[in-house]
């Protein structure tokens, strides 16, 4: 069985517990786009662990995680993590890189970094780690990948290209330093040296075996459909593909590889930085989600804006993300909840007009508002329950409702943080 798992919304849903529990029964786990602006949190053993880059399956043994083709690798926080790891006593003998992956050079993170701190409008409210720069630059054809680090001779071929350019941008348009090519490659010697021991450069050959085997694969994304390029809430977005579809072009696999794909969402709302949200709580309601489902970033510790379920933006997720089932996080967030409010359509201020499909121009979200159907709490702690025959009523009655109004199934219910706190809804 081969399955991606995607964010729904945008991010933060809980994928990081989701690919955890799933990783289990995968033989390889590849992440297949972003970056370190992500931050993967699973609670296992009485223990919490940080991830950015290296996929959530690395907590088991005898199992291969690939940072795949399709992510952009900020060298320095790669080395961080990993030690972080390490210090953790976790062994990562299977950690491996893929040679195709971008690298993040200092100048794409100074870049972003003056972008979001230099833009009077527009502002994105990026994690400041390269991600846009050094997408950009990989569309451009202008960007080093980690295999380039270990031929002197393509560097050298590629830098007499890239950074002519690269300079001319760095001073001309941003007002930054520019960078000498000898200081650039002594930075790629001191990558080769971080990426060394876990390039996967026979991957070609492992990958049409675990094609032959019958491997399970689990493809494991980061961010979330609403944060995609192409069909997120552009251009507050992220500047990769979070979708399921971008699980092939992000790991070398084609698309009838794939068996299911799981849409991980919250049982209400939640974005970091800027960019529309229609069911946003921006009142002492928004500040009890936020403080009971601790709505914190991992990555950059800013307050995550909070709202309720947003079934319009979760149907669409549904369809362009590909999701084929829901594993719905945080229900347990709800328990002291007398009323939930779940947004079915949005209607716009100025006319009336109701919508029931979500309304790709972002620039007019100003003008809506979410039109909501209030359910019942249960008033119970469900965060010991393990069957979902055993949830109460009322939270039962959520859950179909919610299926309902998506149209995809709910497979997966996370009543906690914990790998164990996980109800299998079985169909
Ligand atoms: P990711 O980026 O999608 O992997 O999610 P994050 O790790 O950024 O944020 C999800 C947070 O919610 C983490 O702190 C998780 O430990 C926590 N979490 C995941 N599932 C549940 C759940 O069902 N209930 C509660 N209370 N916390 C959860
Ligand atoms: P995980 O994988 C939540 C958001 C940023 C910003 C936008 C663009 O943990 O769900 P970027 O640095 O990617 O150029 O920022 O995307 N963002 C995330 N929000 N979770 C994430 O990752 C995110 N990664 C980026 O806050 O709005
Ligand atoms: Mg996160």
């Amino acid at each position: 069985m081969n399955r991606v798992v995607v964010g729904a919304q945008w991010g933060d849903e809980g994928k990081a517990k989701i690919t955890d529990i799933l990783a289990q029964d995968a033989d390889l786990i590849i992440r297949y786009q972003g970056g370190c602006n992500a931050g993967h949190t699973v609670v296992a053993n009485n223990t919490t662990y940080k991830f950015h880059l290296i996929p959530s399956g690395i907590l088991y043994k005898n199992k291969i995680c690939l940072i795949g083709p399709g992510t952009v690798i900020l060298p320095e926080y790669f080395e961080k993590e990993l030690n972080e790891l390490l210090s953790q006593g976790v062994d990562v003998s299977g950690l491996r890189v893929s040679p195709l992956a971008s690298i993040t050079m200092p100048y794409h993170t100074e870049v972003d970094g003056y972008s979001e701190d230099n833009a009077s409008k527009g502002k994105i409210g990026t994690t400041k780690k390269g991600i846009g720069p050094t997408y950009t630059d990989k569309m451009a054809r202008i960007g080093l990948k980690i295999q380039d680090l270990y031929s002197e001779e393509t560097l050298n071929e590629k830098l007499d290209i890239i950074l002519p350019l690269k300079n001319k941008q760095l001073t001309e348009v941003y007002g930054l330093a520019p960078y000498s090519k000898d200081k650039i490659l002594e930075l790629c010697k001191k990558y080769a040296e971080i990426f060394k021991p876990y390039v996967w450069f026979d991957w070609q050959k492992n990958l049409e075996n675990a094609k032959e085997q019958g491997s399970s694969v689990l493809f494991e994304g980061a961010q979330g459909v609403m944060l995609d390029v192409d069909y997120g809430t552009y251009p507050f977005v992220t500047s990769s593909n979070p979708i399921g579809g971008g699980a092939c072009t992000g790991s070398g696999f084609g698309p009838k590889m794939i068996d299911e794909v799981i849409g991980v969402a919250k049982a209400y709302v939640t974005r970091v930085g800027e960019g529309p949200f229609v069911t946003e709580l921006d009142n002492e309601i928004g500040k009890k989600i936020q403080s009971i489902g601790h709505e914190f970033g991992v990555t950059t510790g800013r307050p995550r804006r909070c709202g309720w379920f947003d079934a319009v933006t979760m149907r669409y997720a549904v369809l362009v993300g590909g999701l084929t089932s829901v594993a719905l996080t945080k229900v347990d967030v709800f328990d002291t909840f007398d009323e939930i409010k779940v947004c079915y359509a949005y209607r716009d201020k100025r006319n009336g007009k109701i919508y029931d499909a979500y309304p790709t121009d972002v620039f007019m979200h100003k003008y809506l508002e979410p039109v909501y159907e209030t359910h019942k709490g249960w008033g119970v702690n469900v965060s010991g329950i393990r069957s979902y025959e055993k949830l109460p009523e009322n939270c039962k009655k959520y859950l179909t409702r919610l299926e309902e109004l998506i149209g995809a199934p709910i497979s997966i219910v996370s009543v906690g943080p914990d790998r164990e706190q996980t109800i299998f809804k079985v169909s």
